[in-house]
């Protein structure tokens, strides 16, 4: 192993961790404890010290803020080279593959990405066209469950034969009806990125071959939050070589209600039997008052792997719990703590305050105004989420691909342009009774 500047900067496990390079590695961490950076030094030592191309590399990570911070840091290692490598999401990555592949299924290569809110609106079409009453599947329910499905990979045949009665047949109906709506218009939910990625690589052997040869090193960040989807890919890209890294932490499974799975993670050494493991215990981020107060409750975890983070750091102050009569009273004390911290030369900027659900920052906010302490809500309303901005894309969508049903609908009458839904209707119907697209009855408009 040639002797590298880039490993100074870890501490020895970590070094462990990046020095591994072939075969199969699964570094178990808590927070703070260096896993994104091992998985960033670890790139880096592929590249500058054992001249690995940043092309036959696949890094995941989370989100996509987690990903362009990843390339950043790398780039800072190593330079522009990193430029052109994948460091993404899940989505991203398939969606890119996806570009290439999809012709395959029968979409177009310019397919249509819906997100929550348009596929709900395809499943409301869908409801509306079976007749059934919205009160009784109400669409978001029904959205939700079909999301379940595919999270697991289970497709609508399967789904339908996994239960019986009157509900579940017309869930059923719901879920297959969407789906062939889906399929018309060209169009992929966000589950249906990674399933149909999934289902080309499982379909057509030589893709997967092709997908296997290009990345050669495979690296996943908080691989504890992957549900089967995903670990089916990752299965399957790291089948012939196995060089798979990942990191995560099962104390930290926050989505198991979008279908991630901790088996994943707790299971990997069983899927690759000949995995080195690295636990990574040093925490650089909290002191040790903080980490003995996480540890004492994450102990009571049934699923997990035992672990106990420790640092350098010192002890620092002490936990304070302040129990409130009510909101309000809870709002002015966090006020009061801050401006206690200011007097003392704290930044704002340093102070975070964390909420269960969104609903409970309006109080904090509201005494935030009145003292004059200036704030930023993180995680408010996403730009894309927008509605001048989805109404934008959704004519961009319009031109690439004009099956796409969900935008034209969005659209036809934004700005106003008095064609209300009693027009819209018509054109349906005439769509139907000719069996062409809406856009191609929209082009003959004037026979209806
Ligand atoms: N060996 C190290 N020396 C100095 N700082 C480190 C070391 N390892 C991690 N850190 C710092 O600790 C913080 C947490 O690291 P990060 O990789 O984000 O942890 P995790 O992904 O496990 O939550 C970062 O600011 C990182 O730079
Ligand atoms: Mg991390």
């Amino acid at each position: 192993m040639p002797e590298s500047a880039l490993l100074a900067d870890l501490n020895p496990t970590q070094r462990e961790a990046v020095a591994a390079t072939d075969g199969p590695v699964l570094v178990v961490a808590g927070a703070g404890s260096g896993k994104t950076r091992v998985l960033t030094y670890r790139i880096a030592h592929l590249v500058r010290d054992l001249g690995v191309s940043p092309y036959e590399i696949l890094a995941i990570t989370f989100t996509n803020k987690a990903a362009g911070e990843m390339k950043e840091r790398v780039e800072q290692l190593i330079g522009g080279v990193a430029r052109g490598m994948w460091v993404s999401t899940f989505h991203s990555a398939c969606v890119r593959i996806l570009r290439q592949e999809i012709h395959r299924l029968g979409y177009r290569t310019s397919f249509s990405i819906y997100d929550d809110a348009d596929s709900t609106r395809l499943i409301t079409m869908c409801i509306k066209d079976l007749d059934l009453d919205p009160k009784r599947f109400p669409p978001r329910q029904m959205k939700a469950a079909i999301s379940k499905a595919k999270n697991e990979l289970i497709d609508y045949e399967t789904f339908a034969s996994q239960d019986s009665g009157f509900y579940h047949e017309n869930v059923s109906d719901i879920f297959r009806l969407y789906q062939q709506r889906l399929v018309e218009a060209s169009a992929v939910d966000f589950d249906d990125i990674l399933n149909l990625t999934v289902e080309i690589l499982q379909v057509f052997p030589e893709v997967l071959e092709r997908w296997q040869n290009r990345f050669q090193y495979v690296l996943v960040d908080e691989y504890q939050d992957t549900n089967r989807a995903q670990y089916m890919l990752v299965k399957m890209l790291a089948a012939e070589h196995g060089n798979i890294c990942v990191v995560g932490d099962s104390d930290q499974s926050i989505y198991a209600f979008r279908g991630a799975d901790m088996r994943n993670i707790m299971e990997f050494e069983k899927d690759y039997p000949d995995t080195r493991v690295v636990l990574l215990e040093q925490n650089y981020r909290s002191t040790q008052t903080i980490l003995d107060a996480a540890n004492a409750v994450i102990a009571n975890n049934t699923s997990r792997r035992p672990k106990r983070l420790w640092t350098d750091e010192g002890a620092g102050e002490s936990v304070v719990v302040f129990e409130a009569e009510d909101e309000h009273e809870e709002a002015a004390y966090v006020a009061e703590e801050i401006a206690r911290l200011q007097d003392i030369g704290i930044a704002l900027d340093d102070v975070a305050v964390f909420y269960r659900t969104n609903a409970q920052s309006r109080v904090i906010e509201e005494l935030f105004v009145r003292f004059g302490v200036t704030y930023q809500v993180v995680g408010g309303l996403k730009y894309y989420d927008r509605k001048e901005i989805k109404d934008a894309l959704a004519y961009l969508r319009v031109i690439v691909n004009p099956d796409d049903q969900v935008a034209i609908k969005r659209i036809i009458n934004t700005p106003r342009r008095a064609i209300g839904d009693t027009t819209v209707a018509h054109v349906d119907r005439f769509a139907e009774a000719e069996e062409i697209t809406f856009m191609d009855a929209l082009r003959r408009v004037r026979e209806i």
